[in-house]
């Protein structure tokens, strides 16, 4: 596995090259065993050439703490956490510090899934918490906001979306657009089968760009690269990657198979 600090300065260049991301979330899935041989299997892949595509997974922690130590992971792969605590260290048992997760050589933390704020119950406030603690430790959050069905269908996409980053990015100051991504996942997407059109996509993502340059400035709001996550796989992923407001995608359940995610990642280079 490549050193960490060669992991971030990768990272510092996502933006100003048009790049696209592929970001794998595996959710509750795969053991020590499983997640190594899934890297053996995706290193057998065609590496993104060049510096067009930034490819990211997301294990869980067990995963995450086991691959730091095994020569399993390619080179071209950054490695995230799904979750991080919001306090630096301290008796709270069973949470992940920053300092913790970046001693694994992950780069990133996804932070603010639907699956957290909605089936965990994690509120706004802790979300923030947590966002804030993360950018003190140098790691990059990866901050997922998005609507449900019923507040689409009551008009009030603006009023959650913004909410959702007002209050996770209030009072935060970036040096640099490539210290937060932020993920757009409508929750009636994840995981249905039924992915956002492509006129829902860009309309919701040129909202969250303005919105961003609102908070961070226009010149670091402009360059935050915006995902699109819910229910992305192979068959559509070319023309939703294609979109120019989208900078890459959030993958659930098509990363979970390292064939899937390779064609998501061959797909990328090429839009
Ligand atoms: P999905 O999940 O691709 O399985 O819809 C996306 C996500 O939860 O990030």
């Amino acid at each position: 596995m490549k050193s960490d600090s060669g992991r971030v300065s990768h990272v510092s260049r996502q933006k100003e090259n048009n790049m696209k991301m592929v970001a794998g979330n595996w959710k509750m899935f795969k053991t020590v065993e499983e997640a190594r041989a899934y890297f053996v299997e995706l290193a057998t892949a065609t590496p993104p050439q060049g510096d067009k595509v930034r490819v990211i997974v997301f294990p869980n922690y067990i995963a995450l703490g086991a691959l730091a130590t095994t020569g399993s992971v390619p080179a071209w792969v950054l490695l995230g956490a799904q979750d991080v605590a919001a306090e630096v260290e301290g008796a709270f048992t069973g949470e992940v510090s920053p300092a913790m997760i970046r001693s694994t050589g992950a780069t990133h933390v996804l932070i603010g899934h639907s699956e957290r704020r909605h089936i965990i119950g994690e509120s706004a406030d802790l979300l923030h918490r947590k966002l804030i603690n993360s950018l003190q430790a140098s790691l990059i959050p990866v901050l997922c906001v998005g609507e449900t069905l019923e507040e689409r269908n009551a008009g009030k996409i603006e009023e959650v979306v913004f909410g959702q980053l007002d209050t996770a990015l209030s009072d935060v100051q970036l040096c640099d657009g490539a210290q937060l991504v932020v993920a757009y996942e409508p929750v009636w997407a994840i995981g249905t089968g039924v992915n956002a059109t492509n006129e829902q996509i860009e309309e919701a993502h040129h909202l969250i760009r303005q919105h961003l340059k609102q908070l961070l400035g226009t010149a670091i709001g402009g360059s935050v690269a915006i995902l699109y996550g819910g229910s992305v796989k192979p068959a559509n992923f070319a023309s939703i990657a294609g979109l120019p407001s989208v900078d890459g995608g959030l993958i659930g359940g098509a990363s979970l198979k390292p064939s899937a995610f390779a064609e998501l990642i061959a797909i990328a280079e090429q839009v």
